[in-house]
């Protein structure tokens, strides 16, 4: 039987902590509510402490969402849990992440510490997150370069002090996929209590592999991905929730699948990439401006035979109005016939001959012949305006 993969989604605190991309809670408050529609399972909205703002949006976050849980980063202190805890006060179902680094390079360099102590550390966290009285996520940063058995430890400690989801970072974008599966596995086969906890899949894009880690997570045992709209998040970014979850929709045999209405995608967004000023990259998978535009002669004609020579996601499924035709200089015969006529010119024959040859050197011209100068290109052929 299909499994349940939980959403995460961390725009709102992981996608949040880029540069220019900061939001008034009001904004916040909005996204919350449209990922509840959206059909997410938790929300990640904050990091109380870091700043008032921080905790206020994570107090208004609580009170606008219902079905989500809601959840709030802090880092394995005393001063953190206990703000975390207050903000999440209005919350239906309240989660605390908290965690700390689980790397040699993160126990040397950042806590100046060492394996013992980081365990110990964790350990104290985990129990007393636990004792506020919501569910624990303990994250064990940098868990992509971790001594794997150190890792294991690490997990059947939090685990046994409490934590009802484990999530294993690659927060700097190390891993390749088979590596990164493999670290999965190899908790869900040496982490004896690992049947009481959920495992979480929270991936950077540092060498843009972020989906393609989740992806191999999540099909060797992790049942929770952590993901941000459009893939916003620190530096090259986080695992975009649209991938995640058009890759589990098209990929049946995965027997993987998430509450997400895909449907509403694709305004998702549009209003998280205007509200935090960050465009969306033309070519980027699902929603980016070229997603389901046809632009060279080939594909355009193969398109107009049957839409599945060239698409395999209907935009329709993620909300996207319409697939495109792109006139280009590449672009052939069939794809200007086919724009003409939407426009109301039925065009056959030598007709079509003439108007193709206007049309290719406009196309020379310019980069991309709009429908404006096909309506011009037309009225200039007689014989095609009466
Ligand atoms: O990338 C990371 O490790 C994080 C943790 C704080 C969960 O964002
Ligand atoms: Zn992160």
């Amino acid at each position: 039987m299909a499994q349940k993969i939980q959403i995460f989604d961390t725009t709102l605190r992981d996608g949040e902590q880029v540069p220019g991309c900061q939001l008034r809670t009001e904004e916040k408050a909005i996204i919350a509510r449209e990922l509840e529609l959206l059909g997410v399972d938790v929300i990640e909205a904050g990091f109380p402490i870091s700043s008032p703002g921080d905790f206020l949006s994570v107090v208004e976050i609580s009170k606008a969402v219902t079905e989500p849980v809601v959840c709030a980063l802090t880092r394995s202190k005393k001063e953190d849990i206990d703000v975390a805890a207050e903000a999440l006060h209005h919350a239906k179902r309240g989660r605390i992440h908290t965690g700390i680094g689980s790397s040699d390079v993160h126990i040397k360099h950042k806590f100046r510490s060492s394996r013992e102590q980081v365990l110990e550390q964790g350990v104290w966290a985990t129990k007393y997150a636990k004792a506020k009285g919501y569910e624990v996520e303990f994250y064990a940063e940098d868990a992509g370069r971790a001594d794997l058995v150190f890792l294991a430890q690490l997990v059947e400690a939090v685990i046994a002090a409490g934590a009802d989801v484990v999530n294993i970072p690659d927060t700097t974008g190390y891993c390749l996929p088979h590596l990164y599966a493999k670290r999965i596995q190899y908790l869900v086969e040496n982490v004896k209590n690992i049947d009481k906890a959920i495992i979480s899949v929270h991936c950077h894009n540092d060498l843009g592999l972020a989906t393609a880690n989740t992806i191999a997570g999540l099909a060797n045992g992790a049942r929770q991905a952590e993901v941000t709209i459009n893939g916003i998040g620190e530096r090259a970014g986080n695992t975009s929730l649209e991938e995640v979850a058009m890759i589990l929709k098209t990929h049946k045999d995965l027997d993987l699948y998430t509450n997400i209405k895909s449907e509403r995608i694709y305004e998702l967004s549009l209003l998280v990439s205007s509200m935090m000023r960050m465009p969306v990259q033309a070519n980027k998978a699902i929603v980016g401006k070229n997603a389901f535009a046809h632009s060279s002669g080939i594909h355009q004609d193969g398109f107009l035979k049957h839409a599945e020579n060239y698409e395999i996601i209907n935009p329709a499924d993620v909300g996207v109005p319409s697939s495109s035709i792109v006139l280009t200089a590449r672009s052939g015969r069939a794809a200007l016939k086919h724009r003409a006529e939407i426009l109301g010119h039925r065009v056959e024959g030598e007709e079509l001959n003439a108007l193709y040859e206007n049309f290719l050197v406009l196309a020379d011209e310019k980069k991309e012949v709009t429908d404006a100068d096909l309506i011009v290109l037309v009225a200039s052929m007689p014989v095609l305006t009466r």
